[in-house]
């Protein structure tokens, strides 16, 4: 039995990592640029399959590709997989600085622009490309590959689901450690969950609009994953899985695994290890193909309804007339908001699209959605609870609470000039009981997903939104009675930008040739 249900382990990992106004003016963590990461994995030795640049783009409504589902699959061929490796992990903008460094935005926002999420492709029925493991290089817009040979029956063994050895290809996203840690220490755990679930997002929202049917598996065996993929695991993890491509006959048994370690440039001279961030995944991990299975039954036991006092929003746009590729190359955190209102149509529009959920294996509504409405045309602004099911908000208190929201987000403007700023919260009893330390991980997930929705709804209707962190104990409290007990686990501001902002648009992106970022 692992340590998955010591779930006094991820009370211990929250409870060190919390922000608090004290806390971080206590932090003497400075930033070490000499020693930052390098933003690419590079693996010298691998061989190259170069991914074609001429992939389809996806051109389904941008509202209809987050929530919608696929009808009729499309065969997985190279080129698919490329426009869904690009909208999901590309590198989308390039910014060079004074002094020469150079920054790669990517597809998908990331703490810190860090980008710490790294995508392996398990692939087995995939037009013209040979069956194998690879990792996906967003530098230079290629996959390096790992192993030869169809590997997807281990992963189908390892997340206890055949279906997964039936599907043209399996994503794997991980996390290294380090390239977050650096800034973040030991909180950077959480950031892994929150960025790989922004990443989902778009994955999840490309995928439908390539008419490829695709889901999140939150249950694995770990260190089967991790092995498969030749990860070092003190620093770099599995964080979830995603089988993409319709049913297309199941791979033959797995040939053995045999223990590989290809080099890898450095990230850095030298790199911090934060025992608590490796002992909160350790402690979270599923040992055994029957774990994973009594994990997931578990899950589904346990879907809770809403409840509360409910003010209904308007209806939600089914469509907002722009393109998914349009609103994932468009999307940028925003820098400064303006202060000036959205529609209640708007808000609706991305609440609702943000939490359909499914598409997993195991239930949504995890976290709890509490926002504060500072400037929305036709809901008083106030601070109120969201039910998704209903698609309702109840009312806790009215108030201009810009000041506040502001002061709950690290004291960082982009918390109260937006028009609403939405806090996840969740219950860690509930689900440490229910999931084990693994429930740590979901919460985290989870609101990154929905996070990472809310960033397409809000460009996808030509407003902004930002990923924010906050001070832990601050924002239960001006949530309570209605959050006593919960925890809060992240946030997502929305609003208008002061600036919409013209960047340069990188659709067939060139290789890096050999620059890094500063
Ligand atoms: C989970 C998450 C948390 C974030 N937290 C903050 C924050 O606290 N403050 C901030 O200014 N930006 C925050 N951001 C925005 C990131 O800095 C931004 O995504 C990153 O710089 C990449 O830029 P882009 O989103 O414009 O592509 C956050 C983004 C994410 C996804």
């Amino acid at each position: 039995m692992s340590g998955n249900r010591d779930h006094d382990a991820s009370r211990r990992y929250h409870e060190a990592t919390r922000h608090s106004r004290e806390s971080v003016r206590a932090s003497s963590h400075g930033l070490d640029w000499s020693n930052k990461p390098e933003p690419f994995k590079i693996y010298p030795d691998l061989p190259v399959t170069p991914l074609p640049r001429d992939f389809p783009v996806p051109t389904m409504d941008a509202l209809a590709a987050i929530s919608g589902e696929v009808d009729a699959a499309a065969p997985l061929d190279l080129e698919r997989l490329a426009a869904l490796l690009f909208f999901s992990a590309g590198v989308t903008r390039r910014q060079t600085y004074p002094g020469g460094g150079v920054m790669y935005f990517r597809a998908a926002p990331s703490t810190g622009a860090l980008f710490q999420t790294e995508v392996y492709v398990v692939a087995g029925g995939v037009t013209g490309l040979a069956a194998g493991v690879y990792h996906f290089s967003p530098g230079d817009f290629a996959l390096r590959q790992l192993r030869a040979g169809d590997f997807r029956g281990a992963l189908a063994i390892a997340a206890a689901d055949e279906d997964l050895a039936s599907r043209p290809a399996v994503l794997a996203l991980t996390a290294i450690y380090w390239r977050n840690t650096w800034k973040y220490q030991a909180r950077g755990y959480r950031h892994l969950f929150w960025d790989s679930g922004t990443m989902l997002a778009n994955l999840l929202a490309a995928a439908t609009a390539l008419a490829l049917p695709a889901r999140a598996v939150a249950g694995f065996v770990d260190l089967e994953v991790n092995g498969l993929l030749a990860v070092d695991p003190e620093k770099e993890g599995a964080l979830l899985l995603a089988p993409v491509g319709g049913p297309a006959g199941f791979a033959p048994s797995p040939p053995v695994i045999a223990t590989i370690a290809p080099p890898v440039i450095p990230l850095s001279e030298s790199e911090v290890d934060y025992p608590l961030l490796r002992d909160a995944y350790a402690n979270s991990a599923l040992d055994s193909e029957a774990e994973v299975m009594a994990w997931r039954e578990a899950a589904w036991r346990s879907a809770r309804p809403p409840a509360g006092v409910l003010v209904p929003l308007p209806t939600p746009r089914p469509s907002a007339g722009r393109p998914l590729a349009d609103t994932i190359l468009a999307r940028g955190s925003t820098r400064e908001f303006s202060g000036a209102a959205i529609g209640a149509e708007e808000l609706s529009t991305a609440l609702w699209h943000a939490t359909r959920g499914g598409q997993a294996d195991v239930p949504s509504g995890l976290v709890d959605l509490y926002l504060t409405v500072h400037a929305v045309e036709g809901i008083e602004p106030g601070a109120y609870a969201y039910h998704p099911a209903a698609h309702t908000l109840e009312l806790l208190k009215r108030g201009d609470f810009r000041q506040e929201a502001a002061y709950l987000c690290l004291e960082q403007a982009l918390g109260g000039m937006s028009s609403s700023t939405v806090f996840f919260l969740a219950d860690l009893d509930v689900l440490l009981e229910t999931y084990g330390n693994r429930g740590y991980r979901l919460a985290n997930l989870e609101a990154g997903l929905i996070g990472g929705r809310l960033y397409l709804g809000a460009y996808a209707q030509r407003f902004g939104a930002t990923g924010l962190t906050f001070y832990d104990r601050d924002v239960i409290a001006f949530f309570s009675p209605h959050a006593a007990g919960r925890e809060a686990i992240f946030v997502t501001a929305l609003g208008r930008s002061v600036k919409t902002s013209a960047h340069a648009l990188l659709l067939n992106p060139s290789p890096p040739s050999g620059e890094r970022a500063g």
